[in-house]
This record gives C-alpha cells, structure tokens and sequence, in this order.
C-alpha cells in the first residue's frame, strides 16, 4: 500500500490533520489502535480556543458545532475567606474582544470521522481502527515504511513520504523522534464526572477552596461536566456519587449558586502533569499534539494545543512534498513557542487555584495576592484572557 503521509492516532490531531491535508489535495491513511466507537465516547475536553473555531469553520468543519456548542464571553474565579467567598468575573468579550466555545472533544471527534468519510474515505482502506504492532522504519529516508496489524489479524506495510505521529501521550512515535522530554508531575489528579443535571450557572467557574480545586463546567443545556482536586494515586471507585457531590457542594458554595445533582454519567481520574519533548521532528517523522506535549488540565490547552500543531503541520507536509522544506524545517520552532506559552499558562493557571499540601504560610499568601491580583487588575485579567481565548495559529512570539 502507499499513500503520501501516513498517520498514526485518529484523536482530534490526527484526524483534522488527515481533513487538512485532503483540502490540500494530499492523501493520507490514518491508522487507530482502538475501535471507532471508542474514540468517539471517550469524554475528555471542552473548551474550544477562538483561533480553534475559526480553523473548524475555515475547513468546513463547524455545522454542528455552531449548532450545539455553548459560546462563553469570560469564566468565573471563586476564591475568598470563609464568609468573603464570591465571584469574579473575567470577561473576555470586554478585554480581548473574543470568546471560547464548549464543545465535547468527542463530538469534535464524531464530526471529523463523519467529515473524512463524506470526503470519500474508507473504513479499511484509508482509515483503519483497531489496529495493533505498528513498527515504523525509514524515517531517515525519503520513503518510511508504516508495518502494522489489521482488526483481522492481517499484516499490511503502507509506504509513504512522510508520518504523522498523533497517537497522544502513550503513543509509539515520541519515542523514535526526541531523545529527551522535559517534565513536572503535580502532587494531585482531578476526578472528573459528567452529569445528567442542567446547568444552573452560565459560565465555567474554577473554584479555589480550602479542601482543593473545584470546576463547574457543562456540555449541553442538559448535562453538566465537574471536576474535582483529588490526591494523584486516587481509585474513582472510593468516590461514591453521594460523596462527590458533597465535596462539589462544599468546594463551589457561593452566595446565589445552586448546584444541580443528577446520575453521573461517567467518572475518571486524570494525572496532572506537564511534558514537552525537543525536537517534535527527526527526518520524515513528524510529532503533534499530547504525542510531543501534555499541559495540567487547568488551562484548558491540551486539545487547542493539537490543533494547533496540525495547522502548522499540514501546510509544511504540502510543501514538502513539492521539495520546499523551509516550512518543515522550521515545524518544531513554529510550535515550540505556543507549546511552551501554553506550558507556562497552563502551569500558572494550576498554581494559582490548586491546594498544594506542602505549602507554607508564605506560599499561600503569594497565591492570594496572584488571585486578587488577576480579578482586580485589568492588565493582570487581560493577559488571563489572551492566553485562555488563544493566540492566532502560527508561531507566537
Ligand atoms: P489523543 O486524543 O490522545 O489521540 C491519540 C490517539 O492515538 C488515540 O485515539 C489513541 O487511541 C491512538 N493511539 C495511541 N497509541 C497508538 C498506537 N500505538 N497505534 C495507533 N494508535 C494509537 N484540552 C483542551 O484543549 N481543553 C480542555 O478543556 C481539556 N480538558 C481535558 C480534560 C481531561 C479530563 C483530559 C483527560 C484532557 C483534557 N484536555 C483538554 C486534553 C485533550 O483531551 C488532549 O490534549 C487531546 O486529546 C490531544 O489530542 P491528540 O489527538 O493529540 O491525542
Ligand atoms: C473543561 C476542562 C478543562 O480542563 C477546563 O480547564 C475547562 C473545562 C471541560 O471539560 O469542560
């Protein structure tokens, strides 16, 4: 088999990568260790940057998402002495003349699944689930070979010019592409649940609290999504419903907030870590998304991070293959200075509003002047803004 840029991973990097490339008129085969049912339920982001929602329409993406998803023109920051708690509002619309959209990660998942297949792509022959022992060579060269193993049991080899390694954090490409990663692990994990009860609140609200970090954030105008600050080793089975939602309660009480309660839906617990590897491209191996970087939830980042990375990264295969490398040359710079913006925000958003166990007295009240420092300085809330909405694809700074 031979196409011109194989794909490892159909999470969202892989998938809009192999949308882009196809409206630049370049053929790709996209290869998926599980089943197509699973990547589609699998319940992870919703915060869509400005420049993410832009990209989707620009590609003819977002019928579906303007439909359903929920545009947000600020978040909420709860924070304060017992007895002083309340809200801060940062507005977005008002500081930095733009919004996010939630919007499910898996919806955005459903609807490039759908889209590569009205394009004309087949299940067995372009896009391939259930996929196992993929073994890559050549990438030195110009004609890397992708070897893997079918649903069926059957063994292909797909040769092509370039691959496209978007197979997330565990994936097989980092491996063969950075020598080394440079990493900080949190001291907590977050237990996330989604909920078959409406959302009383308008807006996403992080919550700082004594007993840790609390966010109240949704899906539809039926379903809301909530996560809390757990210890990193945490089994989401010794958090029974009726405990996750005293926890919510106490860690989100704010004068005039209700908090609906309803069937939880799905529960997990997430690691809290931050990883960048250098450089994202040796020969004709090319990494993208939580393949080459992961960020703490905290900032929203992970999946713009991704689509991002893929922007980039389809305009430098198509002219690769026309012989212009520059673009390709210069792919893991281009990224890099978004990957580390977001790393830094993503870290400081963390900083700010989780409970660290080992603080001192001191640390503490550097972190309340941060938070009174950011719902009180129209500078500090509008770099909060700029970073959350997202800078415009291409290198940031
Ligand atoms: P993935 O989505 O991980 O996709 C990689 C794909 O590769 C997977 O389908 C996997 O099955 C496949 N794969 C792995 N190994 C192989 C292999 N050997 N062979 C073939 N296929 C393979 N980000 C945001 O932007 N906003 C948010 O609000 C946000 N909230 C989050 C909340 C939670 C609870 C979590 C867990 C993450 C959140 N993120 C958020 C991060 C976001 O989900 C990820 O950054 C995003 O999924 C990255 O996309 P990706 O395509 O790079 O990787
Ligand atoms: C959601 C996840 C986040 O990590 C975040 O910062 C905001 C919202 C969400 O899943 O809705």
């Amino acid at each position: 088999m031979r196409t011109q840029v194989a794909i490892i991973g159909a999470g969202p990097a892989g998938l809009l990568l192999s949308h882009l490339l196809a409206g630049e008129g370049v053929d790709s085969v996209v290869l998926e260790a599980r089943s197509r049912s699973y990547i589609e339920q699998r319940v992870r982001a919703g915060v869509l940057e400005h420049p993410t929602v832009q990209l989707l329409r620009e590609a003819g993406l977002a019928d579906r998402l303007d439909r359903e998803g929920m545009p947000h023109a600020g978040i909420t920051l709860r924070f304060g002495e017992p007895g002083e708690r309340r809200d801060h509002h940062i507005d977005f619309h008002d500081l930095v003349g733009r919004g996010i959209t939630v919007y499910g990660q898996q919806e955005v998942v459903k609807d490039l699944v759908a889209a590569r297949i009205a394009d004309g792509a087949e299940i067995g022959a372009q896009l391939w689930f259930e996929v196992s022992e993929i073994a890559i060579s050549g990438i030195e060269s110009d004609a890397p070979v992708v070897a893997f193993t079918d649903a069926e049991g059957r063994r292909h080899e797909l040769t092509c010019a370039a691959v496209a390694g978007c197979d997330g954090y565990h994936g097989i490409c980092r491996p063969l592409v950075a020598p080394r990663t440079i990493e900080r692990t949190y001291p907590f994990a977050w237990l996330g649940i989604l909920a078959k009860a409406a959302p009383t609140h308008h807006e996403l609200v992080y919550s700082h609290h004594p007993n840790g970090f609390a966010l109240y954030s949704m899906r539809s105008p039926e379903i809301t999504r909530l996560y809390l600050q757990v210890p990193p080793d945490t089994d989401p089975a010794s958090w029974s419903d009726a405990r996750i939602w005293d926890e919510l309660g106490t860690r989100l009480a704010a004068e005039g907030f209700h908090l609906n309660e309803g069937p939880v839906l799905e529960k997990g617990v997430t690691a809290m870590r931050s990883m960048v590897a250098e450089p994202m491209r040796r020969g004709r191996l090319f990494l993208a998304g939580d393949a080459a970087h992961i960020v703490p939830p905290t900032g929203a980042k992970g999946m713009n991070l991704a689509v991002a990375d893929v922007a980039v990264l389809a305009g430098a295969l198509r002219d690769l293959l026309r012989g212009d490398h520059r673009a390709a040359d210069a792919y893991t710079r281009t990224c890099l200075s978004r990957v580390w913006r977001a790393e830094h925000f993503s870290w400081w958003m963390t900083s700010m509003l989780h409970i660290f166990d080992d603080a001192t007295e001191f640390d503490r009240r550097l972190q309340q002047a941060q938070l009174a420092y950011t719902v009180s300085s129209r500078a500090a809330a509008t770099s909060l803004a700029e970073n959350y909405t997202g800078f415009p694809h291409g290198a940031v700074l």
